[in-house]
């Protein structure tokens, strides 16, 4: 529910607003840039036959639940085949469904009753690597002459001064390690980037590029999807040279790899490849995750004029504190870096003809409200909403992860390792855990930043596993599924759920302001508020206002001469003019 106050002021102050009028170009208004994008990661959605995984008949169940949201598009994360590895990102069959997600039958019904909802659908398209159980793998690595050799990228081995096998060079794997694995059978290496199951596909290669885009986008695109969310989009194209990198982690035996790989020779000639050919013609839609890079870098895809990509994830925000070249280096941050990524991320597209996303979460971030905002009993609902009302009122197109809207939060950091399943965490533990066991700290930034905490079962109700199997689940759901659950929030209408359902409404209404505004942060230096304006191209105004501390902070009007109607807040009591409560967010109308 919404307080309606205004606060009145009789002068109203003619001075122009103190940003230049730089050539401001129009930004082109199109269907998805004003949409939200919620994204399912299949096996912890929701399982439909008890068998403990998620599957699409779960999705399928639960369509008018988002429709109901306010969701306009569905990102799925890969239901392709895979032998599960990295949680499908390991593809051993584009065309196949993984069997215990369903048949391609259950995906054409999934299609076909998203669309009869006005859902659209895009899938993730994951062709920077497939997994070692992929028949093009299996060829490839049969024999040195095999027609598909050259399909993946295989070195012959190096060798110290002892005389001592090594790989072909000091890259390191995203996933710890070596980015090389020796294959006995021919006496060579092959490159992964990520795990040692995920070699990476050979882009140079004309005919692998061929079979790529003919099984896992034009399969999928005929099938009547309506896009794809693009895995590791910058990462095709590596440096032909394979020369070690500069060391960066002296401790460590392999080094971060970016240099080579990242935005490599011929990224964009691959994508303009892929946008021609298949993309325009099936007029679908793609957002890219190109990782981290700076905003020249980033516009190389994203400018309309490239035609390569619609839009890119930004990482500026979900790195907030942490070295991006290793999560678990984790830093801290304060308010003032995280409004400079904010800042950083939306006004990525201005005076441009590119577009930008807005996301806190996905599958390889913790959760928002443990992270960013307070998740203790007392705070979590409220900074939950302070969040979501942060989220809704800024300039991109908007994804929300499953979970999130029901203020999902980490796992509890009393369990154990054991529960952690992500190949990235149980590799670290394995690389960086103290044999002597005390790996306390260790187990603090884990518990903070670690993928699992993404990836436990969506709570749907209160009943045994939260509802979300009436079987065992593949993997432990949260202890708190009793207080944190769809059912007990649908009804509720001071529920994190509503108040996500009213903040999405609002977005849409004032889409001017919130998806297509600029922005302009009024408290750069302010520790615990948070306020800015969403600013419209004829000069229309929103101001917000959010408190990021447990503590009631004074509230200071930055505009005194204006008239503002508030219209979002997450507050259920009478607002005060003076104090800003734990959490609170208000979001106004400036007249
Ligand atoms: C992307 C995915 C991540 C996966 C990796 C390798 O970063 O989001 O989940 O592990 O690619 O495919
Ligand atoms: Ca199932």
């Amino acid at each position: 529910m919404v307080n309606h106050q205004s606060v009145n002021h009789q002068s109203v102050n003619h001075r122009t607003v103190s940003h230049q009028t730089v050539s401001h170009q129009t930004v082109k208004h199109q269907w998805w840039k004003e949409s939200i994008v919620y994204q399912i990661w299949p096996a912890s959605y929701k399982d439909s036959n008890g068998d403990g995984v998620g599957d699409i008949r779960g999705i399928v169940d639960t369509l008018d639940y988002l429709k109901e949201l306010g969701i306009d598009v569905i990102w799925i994360s890969p239901m392709y085949d895979s032998p599960q590895d990295d949680m499908g990102y390991d593809i051993s069959d584009y065309e196949k469904i993984y069997e215990k997600y369903g048949t391609l039958n259950d995906m054409e019904d999934l299609i076909n009753e998203s669309h009869k909802r006005g859902l659209k659908i895009i899938l993730d398209l994951v062709i920077n690597h497939t997994s070692n159980q992929h028949e093009w793998f299996k060829e490839s690595r049969s024999s040195k002459t095999n027609p598909k050799r050259d399909w993946y990228i295989w070195k012959p081995p190096r060798y110290d001064e002892n005389g001592n096998r090594q790989p072909p060079n000091n890259w390191g794997s995203y996933f710890s390690g070596s980015a090389w694995t020796y294959d006995q059978l021919t006496d060579e290496y092959y490159l992964h980037l990520f795990a040692e199951s995920q070699p990476d596909l050979n882009w140079e290669n004309k005919l692998a590029r061929e079979a790529i885009y003919k099984s896992a986008i034009l399969f999928w695109l005929q099938k009547g999807i309506d896009g794809f969310r693009i895995d590791t989009a910058g990462m095709y194209s590596k440096v032909q040279s394979f020369k070690d990198v500069p060391i960066i982690f002296p401790d460590k035996d392999f080094q971060p790899c970016k240099l080579y790989h990242q935005h490599g020779p011929r990224i964009h000639e691959f994508h303009k490849e892929i946008y021609e050919r298949f993309i325009e013609p099936f007029n679908a839609i793609t957002v890219g995750e190109v990782g981290h890079s700076t905003r020249e870098e980033s516009l190389k895809y994203v400018s309309e004029e490239a035609k390569e990509m619609n839009m890119m994830f930004l990482f500026d925000v979900v790195e907030v504190g942490v070295d991006s070249r290793d999560r678990f280096r984790y830093k801290g941050y304060d308010l003032i870096d995280f409004k400079r990524a904010f800042h950083t991320q939306s006004s990525f597209s201005e005076g441009t003809d590119a577009w930008s996303t807005i996301f806190i979460e996905n599958h390889d971030q913790p959760r928002s409200i443990s992270r960013f905002g307070n998740d203790s009993p007392e705070f979590r609902v409220q900074s939950g909403k302070a969040l979501a009302t942060l989220q809704v009122a800024l300039t991109g197109t908007e994804f929300i992860y499953q979970g999130q809207e029901i203020g999902m939060i980490n796992l509890p950091r009393s369990w154990d390792i054991k529960e952690y399943q992500d190949i990235n965490t149980v590799n670290y533990f394995r690389e960086n855990g103290s044999k002597t066991g005390d790996n306390e700290k260790l187990m603090d930034v884990i518990n903070l930043m670690a993928r699992d905490n993404a990836r436990s079962p969506i709570q749907w109700n209160s009943s045994s596993q939260g509802g979300f199997t009436s079987g065992t689940p593949w993997t432990r759901v949260h202890d708190n599924y009793e207080q944190i659950n769809v059912e007990s929030q649908l009804h509720d209408p001071t529920s994190m759920l509503s108040f996500w359902k009213q903040a999405i409404r609002l977005r849409k209404q004032y889409k001017e302001l919130f998806v297509y505004g600029r922005l302009e942060i009024l408290d750069w230096e302010n520790e615990n508020i948070f306020t800015f304006l969403k600013i419209d191209e004829r000069g229309n105004k929103a101001y917000v206002v959010i408190n990021f501390t447990a503590k009631s902070v004074n509230f200071v009007n930055l505009l005194p001469d204006k008239t503002l109607t508030l219209i979002l807040s997450n507050q259920s009591k009478e607002l005060s003019e003076t104090q800003l409560m734990p959490y609170e967010s208000r979001i106004y109308l400036v007249q």
